[in-house]
């Protein structure tokens, strides 16, 4: 169902009013420093277009996991400098959402409040109605751009917008669910997926839903290792899911030929030992040895059948990224995918670690996801309560 826009407001609706935004300003810190400003950058052509509209900007966001009330580690205040960079514009402060009217009614037109950590109030995770209620009486109009956080039934993601009309989508929230949705939707083929990260677990559910719609799916990352134990390949220490092995079994069994698995594997002793490693072939792996990446000829493989792709969906590293040698499967795939969309393909990559992958590659991908587990629930053909509760278009 398609959702009602920001941009279908008419100006009326706008100029003069108090726009409650809320966003998913959830970036990493650290020592109270703003060390990834995607997600802030990504809110931008939203709130600046309310702003030049004559509206009083009012942001709601979460940040981390606070349990137990207030944390000055996760508060909200840290952000502000960076906010105000980007914004060319000063940023006033709400401490307290219950407390918080009145600045909302002083701020001039185009002005921009930030309130508190969303969390620090327990009915957040609650989905509390009373919280939601707090949160509905600073603005006249909702906006919802916090895709990232639209899979949370959460009070500043879904009861506020059951409280507060009207309640629209984002420019970013729109945008993410209109390339999303393309994958689901009507993708045009080949499409390929491509699923690295540790473990089978966490992606079953996205395996299940993309098999049916995709021509391929490359596996990477030590997912694929309970992949090759289910085949019973020698997999060494290899990370492995020993209660996944009957799933994998099955989903190889049932996948027809559309299940790629590596073909070999960059090993070590451990990943201290990386100054050990070498390259084996996927049925080499020899006991006491652990992958770390997929190999070279994995890495041509995955590229060949990537740029033959139309459209592709990447989420999860080929290997322990970080960690150099490690990288070079996850940075080989990066550059396939933006080589693939040199030839005309939809590049999708969704949250998580493989958006850390792709920085700097951003402007040459069709879309890189600000949603990690949002993105994943979407796939997985999930309707997002952040989503639901908006008004239909
Ligand atoms: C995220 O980073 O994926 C979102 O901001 C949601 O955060 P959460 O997993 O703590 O709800």
């Amino acid at each position: 169902m398609k959702k009602r826009s920001l941009r279908d407001l008419p100006p009326q609706a706008l100029d003069g009013k108090r726009a409650l935004v809320r966003v998913d300003f959830n970036v990493p810190l650290k020592n109270g420093k703003v060390t990834d400003d995607t997600r802030l950058r990504a809110s931008l052509p939203t709130i600046k277009y309310l702003r030049d509209k004559g509206a009083r900007v009012v942001l709601l966001s979460h940040l981390g996991r606070p349990k137990g009330g207030p944390d000055p580690q996760y508060s909200l205040k840290q952000i502000i400098p960076n906010l105000e960079k980007l914004l060319g514009a000063p940023v006033e402060f709400i401490a307290d959402p219950a407390a918080g009217v009145a600045a909302t009614r002083r701020l001039t037109r185009g002005g921009v409040a930030l309130v508190e950590n969303t969390r620090f109030w327990s009915g957040e995770e609650k989905n509390d109605p009373e919280l939601a209620r707090t949160f509905a009486a600073l603005g006249d109009l909702y906006v919802n751009d916090a895709f990232g956080s639209a899979h949370r039934a959460h009070a500043s993601t879904e009861a506020v917008a059951r409280l507060l009309k009207p309640a629209v989508a984002g420019f970013l929230m729109e945008q993410e669910l209109q390339f999303l949705g393309q994958l689901l939707g009507n993708p045009k083929p080949p499409f390929i997926a491509v699923l690295g990260g540790a473990k089978i677990s966490g992606k079953i559910d996205v395996i299940r839903s993309l098999l049916p719609r995709v021509d391929e799916l490359l596996i990477g990352g030590a997912m694929a290792c309970t992949f090759l134990a289910a085949m019973g390949l020698e997999v060494g220490s290899s990370l492995v899911e020993p209660d996944r092995i009957a799933l994998a079994k099955e989903l190889l069994a049932t996948s027809g030929k559309k299940l790629i698995l590596p073909r070999g594997a960059v090993i070590a002793p451990s990943l201290e030992r990386a100054n050990e490693s070498k390259s084996v072939p996927a049925d080499g792996i020899p006991a006491g040895w652990a992958v770390f990446d997929i190999d070279t000829t994995t890495q041509h493989d995955y590229r060949a059948r990537l740029l033959r792709g139309k459209t592709i969906f990447w989420n999860g590293p080929m290997g322990v990224f970080e960690t150099p040698p490690f990288d070079a499967g996850t940075r080989a795939v990066a550059t396939a995918l933006v080589d693939a969309g040199k030839k005309g393909a939809v590049t999708v990559v969704g949250g998580g670690d493989s958006v850390a992958a792709v920085a700097g590659m951003e402007d040459r991908l069709t879309h890189v996801s600000t949603g990690g587990g949002a993105s994943l629930e979407f796939l997985e053909g999930k309707e997002l309560p952040g989503v639901a509760a908006l008004e239909n278009a």
